[in-house]
């Protein structure tokens, strides 16, 4: 194809419901992003954008829609961790994705890198320093450099359209 052959994004042949349907396809696991407020009041949210970018250096990224009061609190951060969800999690899913303003009421945390909360019980847990945000869209694309991780061998909480699922057989 040449490249005066690539439509423009407003002539895009799909709207935003389309868009997010077919994106939901792409079954992810389930984080709680975490970090800690310049006031010490600890912030986190549900998040399935999380992957891995790069081995050396170890880097990791996600979003955050720009519209979430969450943002100008990892803007600042200088760390935030990754906690991946256990199958056992969804309930701490469900609180993460909601208003709640004590999210961090249940559930047993510690204090990582940078003061960002380290959840008990999850898959895994990526401590990162915040290396660079920058927006992209509605969304707003955090990278962060791992510092420290840990993984236990309980299995993952996933999502795909929209529901939580449980991982089945292992081809
Ligand atoms: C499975 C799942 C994945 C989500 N992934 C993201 C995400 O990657 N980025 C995002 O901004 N919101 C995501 N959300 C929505 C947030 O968890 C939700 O809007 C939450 O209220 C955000 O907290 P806030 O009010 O502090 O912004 C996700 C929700 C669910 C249930």
């Amino acid at each position: 194809m040449k490249a005066d052959a690539v439509r423009p994004a407003e002539a895009a042949p799909f709207d935003t419901k389309a868009l997010r349907n077919a994106l939901g396809r792409f079954t992810t696991g389930v984080t709680i992003i975490t970090c800690l407020g310049a006031d010490g009041q600890p912030v986190g949210l549900t998040a399935n954008s999380f992957n891995s970018l790069s081995l050396d250096p170890a880097l990791v990224l996600w979003s955050l829609r720009q519209s979430s009061p969450s943002l100008p609190v990892f803007q600042q951060a200088s760390h935030f961790a990754v906690n991946v969800l256990a199958e056992a999690q969804v309930d701490l899913s469900r609180r993460f994705a909601s208003q709640t303003p004590d999210k961090f009421s249940e559930g047993a945390w510690t204090a990582g890198e940078g003061g960002a909360p380290v959840l008990t019980g999850c898959t895994a847990v990526f401590e990162c320093e915040s290396v660079s945000h920058q927006t992209a869209g509605d969304h707003q694309l955090f990278i962060g450099r791992v510092l420290r991780l840990s993984e236990a061998p309980v299995p993952p909480l996933l999502f795909q359209a929209g529901h939580y699922r449980l991982l089945g057989e292992i081809l």
